[in-house]
């Protein structure tokens, strides 16, 4: 059943108007308590800091307004946007949606069942590009891009060069349910349902050098 919401949302997911509603040059004064964890650019050089940077302007609105609404429980973000207008949400995203993706990088990883890093990352590769059709596992690139780019207009994340330990931690509280804030969290549920922990490890080190 899941699998049919994954097929809707990639096909609705283009011809949709881009909009803009925050302002960078107003995120800039607001930004300053976020910069210890995330970085002033959005480039956070810690693994289980998030890089904000490019992810996408409407995906970190609504990011900010799960986690502003207490929908995604962030304990490091405890109460830090309590003071924040819808506003102040957009022009945040906007700031940090401007700044330049860099990439974390692929490293050589091995783990149970894969034991040579050239294999980890092919499994990595095969993942994102074309799923696993026996587990019902779709391809990511329908909705974040061939280059990991995402899909602005839809809130769809860009997840090029993202920290691979941050992204195996989203895809694996996808999976148990914990990261359940909205529609598009129920999306990811049915992506990461079939996902082994070895496709997740591949797939995430795989992304940290994807643009
Ligand atoms: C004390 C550290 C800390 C501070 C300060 C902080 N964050 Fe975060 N933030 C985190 C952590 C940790 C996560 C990831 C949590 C998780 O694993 O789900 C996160 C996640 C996020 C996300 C979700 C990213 C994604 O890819 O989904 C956004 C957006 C965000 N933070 C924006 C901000 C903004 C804007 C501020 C300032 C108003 C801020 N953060 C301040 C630690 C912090
Ligand atoms: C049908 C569309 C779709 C497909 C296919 C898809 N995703 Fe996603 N992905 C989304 C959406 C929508 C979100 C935002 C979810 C939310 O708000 O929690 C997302 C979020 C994510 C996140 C969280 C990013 C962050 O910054 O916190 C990760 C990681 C992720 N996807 C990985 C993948 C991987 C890996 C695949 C392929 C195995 C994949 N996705 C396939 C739509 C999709």
């Amino acid at each position: 059943m899941k699998y049919i919401w994954i097929l809707i949302a990639t096909l609705f997911s283009f011809n949709m108007p881009v909009m803009a509603k925050g302002n960078a040059a107003e995120g800039a004064a607001k930004i300053a308590v976020c910069a210890g964890c995330h970085g002033m650019d959005g480039n956070s050089l810690v693994p289980i800091f998030p890089r904000l940077s490019g992810l996408g302007e409407k995906y970190l609105y609504m990011q900010l307004k799960h986690v502003q609404k207490g929908e995604r429980v962030i304990a490091s973000m405890m109460g830090i946007l309590d003071a924040s207008s819808d506003q102040d949400l957009w022009d945040m995203a906007a700031y940090f949606n401007e700044k330049e993706r860099q990439l974390s990088g692929s490293k050589d990883i091995t783990f149970t069942g894969v034991d040579d890093p050239k294999d980890a990352l092919a499994l990595g590769e095969r993942i994102y590009r074309g799923g696993n059709l026996r587990s019902k596992v779709p391809a990511c690139t329908g909705c974040h891009s061939p280059s990991g780019s995402g899909n602005g207009p839809a809130g769809y994340p860009a997840l090029g060069g993202q920290h691979a330990d941050y992204i195996e931690q989203q895809l694996l509280a996808y999976r148990n349910g914990e990261r359940d804030s909205g529609n598009n969290a129920k999306i990811m549920q049915g992506v990461a349902e079939y996902l082994s922990d070895g496709e997740i490890k591949a797939v995430a080190n795989y992304i940290a050098g994807l643009n």
